[in-house]
């Protein structure tokens, strides 16, 4: 089974949304030579108040090369939930992808595997795609646990979701050490945790489903490191931080996927 790749930049609490749009339509620019079908699946996840002005961006260039994702949600529909945005609100802004359950938000502002899961189904019921974050800390790996954790994570956040469901998801390895640190995990070491999450969902589901699934690894990736990480037999793709606010090094990540 051939999975398309997919390279998605995470922005993080960057970006005015001048600078947002400054940076879509830069991406798009560097693209613009590259045949669609040969490119990755391009995708790109500003703040929600630059998600309008993204949007904006990409639809006046109309090249459908680089697609829009929202960095959280919250899972219920509407009402009394100050400061959160549903997930039908971020498809309303273009988003056709959510990222849930980064470790970012998991140590800073209390998201479970519970809430992971919750969040998975209200996208998926709504048509969108979560991009389901996972990762071992420093201490788990030293620890021993990094397989435990990680099997835990991904059985947690998949919980009561179909084949289906599953099958068009994309799974994100990010071990924390690895985030932001300029220290990327070992390639090979990255795809034997991204196989064995595999494993995993083929435990839970089926070998078709595991076949269909993309995992992405993310943690430090830049332009050196994409060729050989996409070399591996499971890494699929690339969730790229730091890298991602340029338009340079991130155009680079995303031809060095093709
Ligand atoms: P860096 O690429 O900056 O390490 O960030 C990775 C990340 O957390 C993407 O979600």
């Amino acid at each position: 089974m051939s999975r398309r790749p997919v390279i998605a930049g995470n922005w993080k609490m960057h970006k005015l949304q001048s600078e947002a749009i400054e940076l879509t339509n830069g991406i798009m620019q560097a693209l613009k030579d590259e045949e669609k079908s040969a490119l990755p699946e391009v995708i790109i996840a500003p703040t929600f108040t630059s998600l309008y002005a993204a949007n904006k961006a990409l639809k006046d260039c109309g090249c459908g090369k680089v697609r829009l994702a929202a960095q959280n949600c919250y899972f219920e529909t509407q009402g009394a939930f100050t400061g959160e945005c549903s997930v039908e609100m971020l498809k309303d802004a273009g988003c056709e992808y959510i990222i849930i359950g980064h470790s970012e938000r998991r140590e800073y502002f209390g998201e479970t595997d519970e809430m992971v899961n919750k969040k998975a189904k209200a996208i998926l019921a709504n048509g969108l795609i979560p991009i389901i974050c996972c990762g071992e800390s420093l201490e788990q790996r030293e620890a021993g646990v990094t397989d435990y954790h990680i099997s835990s994570q991904i059985t947690k956040a998949l919980r009561e979701l179909t084949k289906e469901q599953v099958a068009k998801s994309i799974i994100a390895y990010e071990p924390i050490w690895a985030i932001g640190t300029g220290k990327t995990c070992d390639s090979v070491e990255a795809n034997r945790v991204i196989a064995m999450i595999r494993n995993v969902v083929k435990g839970l589901y089926d070998a078709n489903t595991a076949d269909s699934i993309r995992i992405l690894y993310g943690g430090s990736v830049k332009p050196e490191t994409i060729k050989e990480q996409m070399a591996q037999s499971d890494i699929d793709g690339a969730l790229v931080g730091g890298a991602s606010l340029k338009v340079e090094s991130f155009s680079q990540i995303v031809k060095g996927a093709m």
